[in-house]
């Protein structure tokens, strides 16, 4: 581990050679299927931005691109509710959407996105995560297209944070949990 990330980090657990290699893969896979269809990627804000630059680089296919920001709150007491902070530009009707998200975790924001999305009617309409967590998962919903299934731990990097920190790690850490736990 780079010796900055250290006193923050428990371990890397997807070095970066090993996520470009995955994420190759998961873009030959999309490449294959969506082959003659011309594609609406529908990306999640903010935690998808390094794993949608690299699977971005290597689909050899016609598509659109149009970010949609998701955000939750909580006060403690009920339950987080999702509003959007940034809806979608392009028209998602009779297209074929590709939902990217950074980590499927409990499934809730999928869930809530999927619910949206299928209301605007697109021709088809599947999901594409970088981690899949599914032992924290509350809601029934899986990912169409995974590139890791990772055990019950809190990560960062490569895009993911905690209290917007450390998305620009070139690899995916385990955040010490002594730091999350003294954040409540
Ligand atoms: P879900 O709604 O519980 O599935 O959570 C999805 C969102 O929670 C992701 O888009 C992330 O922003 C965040 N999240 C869940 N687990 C982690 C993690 O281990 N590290 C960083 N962010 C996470
Ligand atoms: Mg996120």
């Amino acid at each position: 581990m780079p010796p900055q990330w250290r006193a923050d980090l428990q371990e890397v657990l997807i070095p970066a050679p090993q996520l470009r290699r995955r994420v190759a893969e998961m873009a030959r896979a999309l490449t294959r299927d969506y082959a003659g269809g011309d594609l609406l990627v529908v990306p999640l804000l903010t935690g998808t931005i390094l794993f949608l630059a690299d699977l971005l680089r290597c689909l050899a296919l016609p598509l659109r691109l149009d970010f949609l920001g998701v955000s939750s709150y909580r006060d403690g007491t009920r339950p987080r509710e999702l509003i959007l902070t940034k809806e979608l530009r392009l028209d998602a009707r009779d297209r074929h959407v590709l939902l990217v998200d950074d980590i499927l975790d409990t499934g809730r924001t999928l869930a809530w996105v999927l619910a949206r999305l299928q209301r605007l009617q697109p021709r088809s309409l599947r999901t594409c995560v970088l981690l899949d967590k599914p032992a924290r998962r509350l809601e029934p919903v899986q990912a169409d297209y995974v590139g890791f299934t990772i055990p019950d731990v809190f990560v960062v990097g490569y895009g993911l944070d905690f209290a917007e920190r450390y998305r620009n790690l070139p690899f995916v850490g385990v955040l010490r949990p002594e730091l999350y736990a003294a954040a409540g």
